[in-house]
């Protein structure tokens, strides 16, 4: 019988909820014990009331729930060995031998930290007398598996991450509200989508909106974006659309690494275009909300398949993390998921075609 602890860490996304219990009631019907850390990796550091036993009941309802009902925070103290030390203590005193953990790219290089430190965090925990060589003799290896979780779709071992479409939902529900009032004043409207280092929300919503011009980090604009801009916007016009839609990803720069903000964005579609011209920033708006059918979907999937992981993973076997590739659920080594999400390293150096290979994505000059 095996202790499966479920975390969610990072920013919250739709869908996040859904995975905990699914994380929960498939542990308990394979016949092992759950349990919840409440408040992210701050949770495992502090132990005590924050580390939840579960039953079945606990987590009924939970499936369309926005945000996380376990909570998550950013947490300092477990980028710190020490942090790290008091997370593996309280790990064991608790007897849990599995965690998932439910989070964004950095949550996960937390996660797979903590796995490669796993022996020599409990050699300390011992040589400080912390814990006794017999407490810690059960407990030679903890079994991680990650989850994604997160609105931005910043993962590229995964085709989604938890939380994404239902963003892009809600992003997409937003552009068609600001639509009308557009076209009543035949007005253009700038619109700052989230995302962080990624453009896919911006892309995707560009898209499934029929946006005029869209601005996201992998790929920035050439010198002189600004005409190529508005001569787009102006035969859109010219050929009898109403109003005006450009999606700036809160990420989006320029070849110089120079952000591009929606204000000045705003100021070239009225200086040249002498446009009426608004900015809307949609922030937090798209991180609420309950969870569409899709994340549902996949949060329900994946935590069963996470739990799958811990049960059945071989000593030494590498950590998974659950991904969703050409509609297939499947596990991939956590290392390698987490060298791949280096995308913000390559925006950093200018390596623009490498961000775009680390999207999995690829698009031809037209
Ligand atoms: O990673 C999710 C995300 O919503 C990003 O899109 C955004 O950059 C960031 O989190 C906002 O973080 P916070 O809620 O801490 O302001």
């Amino acid at each position: 019988r095996r202790k499966i602890a479920v975390m969610t860490s990072g920013g919250d996304s739709p869908g996040m909820s859904g995975a905990v219990r699914a994380v929960v009631r498939s542990a308990i019907a394979l016949g092992h014990d759950a349990y919840c850390i409440y408040e992210g990796y701050e949770g495992l550091v502090q132990g005590g009331d924050l580390i939840k036993k579960m039953v079945w009941e606990d987590v009924r309802g939970w499936l369309s729930e926005g945000g996380t009902l376990i909570g998550t925070a950013r947490c300092a103290a477990f980028r710190e060995r020490y942090g790290r030390l008091a997370a593996a203590k309280n790990l064991i005193l608790n007897g849990i031998d599995g965690l998932i953990v439910c989070g964004g790219d950095g949550s996960l290089t937390g996660a797979d930290l903590f796995r490669a430190e796993w022996p020599s965090l409990l050699e300390e925990l011992v040589a400080k007398e912390e814990l006794s060589q017999d407490q810690v003799e059960p407990f030679k290896t903890l079994n991680i598996a990650g989850l994604v979780g997160s609105i931005d779709n910043d993962m590229s071992s995964t085709d989604a991450t938890i939380g994404a479409y239902s963003s892009l939902a809600r992003i997409c529900q937003a552009v068609d509200y600001i639509d009308a009032t557009a076209a009543s004043h035949q007005r253009a409207f700038i619109i700052e989508v989230m995302g962080r280092h990624c453009g896919w929300l911006a892309v995707m919503s560009g898209v499934s909106t029929g946006a005029d011009y869209i601005f996201i980090p992998e790929k920035p604009p050439g010198e002189g974006w600004e005409k190529q801009m508005c001569d787009i916007i102006a035969r859109h016009r010219r050929l009898g659309k109403r109003k005006t839609i450009v999606i700036v990803a809160e990420g989006a720069i320029d070849r110089d690494l120079k952000p591009i903000t929606s204000d000045y964005v705003k100021k070239v579609l009225v200086d040249v275009l002498k446009l009426d011209t608004r900015v809307t920033c949609l922030g937090h708006v798209q991180r609420g909300g309950t969870a569409v059918a899709y994340d549902r979907m996949l949060a329900t999937l994946q935590g069963v398949e996470a739990v799958r992981a811990i049960v059945r993973a071989k000593p030494g076997s590498p950590s998974p993390m659950i991904a969703i590739t050409e509609n297939k659920i499947i596990r991939k080594p956590l290392v390698e998921a987490v060298k791949m999400a280096s995308v913000a390293e390559a925006i950093k150096n200018k390596d623009f075609d490498q961000a775009m290979k680390l999207r999995d994505a690829e698009f031809d000059e037209y």
